[in-house]
């Protein structure tokens, strides 16, 4: 594997899910919700979608993980992708309990995480999955940061403070992802690259704006 400076390898990142899974922020679910009608109804409708958007069985990551690992030699990257994984579901799992606690009903569908998903899912390559996740983890810390400064529940605020922990290190682990797939990369296909990144980032900015997630920030 392409060894960069500041970059961990597979391994390293391994120890560290493993570490993190040890280290988990308790959260009162004793407390119940604890939200009022008013936070509920700005927050209801973007927590469902994000709920949605970190629950998955990561199947189709898996399948994307393994081809990618063997073609570099670096099987132990599969069980980082593993406790990654994981770690999403962890998130998905911990928001429906806290909408279950406050009676809202899961959702079952959301035509941001449908477009998401089909963005992933057209072309297992590690590349076309890190780079719109990382995007998406992007604008995830901005929503839970939001929404933890905003409701008084203890739950959620727990629940947000956890989430945006985690996300700190997956926006590192897909970023040096990203810079090991790109690092070889003539310069024009670099530009090339760079240029999709950027109209993707805004398609996926507009995305959530005028999204739920947009309309609660605006409320919040
Ligand atoms: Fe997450
Ligand atoms: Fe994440």
């Amino acid at each position: 594997m392409d060894n960069l400076p500041f970059v961990r390898n597979s391994l390293e990142w391994v120890a560290y899910f493993q570490q993190n899974a040890a280290e988990l922020r308790v959260i009162p679910w004793e407390s119940g919700a604890n939200v009022t009608e008013a936070e509920l109804s700005a927050i209801a409708a973007s927590l469902r979608g994000w709920q949605l958007g970190e629950t998955s069985d990561g199947s189709h990551l898996l399948a994307a993980a393994r081809h990618y690992a063997s073609a570099i030699g670096d099987p132990d990257f599969i069980d980082a992708v593993r406790f990654f994984i994981a770690e999403e579901q962890r998130h998905g799992g911990n928001l429906g309990h806290f909408l279950d606690l406050a009676g809202v009903e899961r959702a079952n569908s959301d035509w941001g995480d449908s477009l998401f998903r089909a963005i992933r899912y057209a072309l297992p390559r590690m590349e076309v999955w890190a780079t719109p996740v990382v995007m998406v983890e992007t604008h995830a810390m901005v929503y839970y940061n939001a929404v933890r400064r905003a409701t008084g529940s203890p739950v959620l605020r727990a629940i947000c403070e956890q989430i945006l922990a985690d996300e700190v290190a997956h926006i590192r682990f897909q970023c040096e992802r990203l810079a090991i797939l790109h690092r070889r990369r003539p310069r024009w296909l670099h530009n090339v690259t760079m240029g999709l990144h950027r109209v993707l980032f805004a398609g996926i900015m507009v995305a959530v704006w005028m999204g739920p997630a947009g309309v609660a920030g605006r409320r919040l």
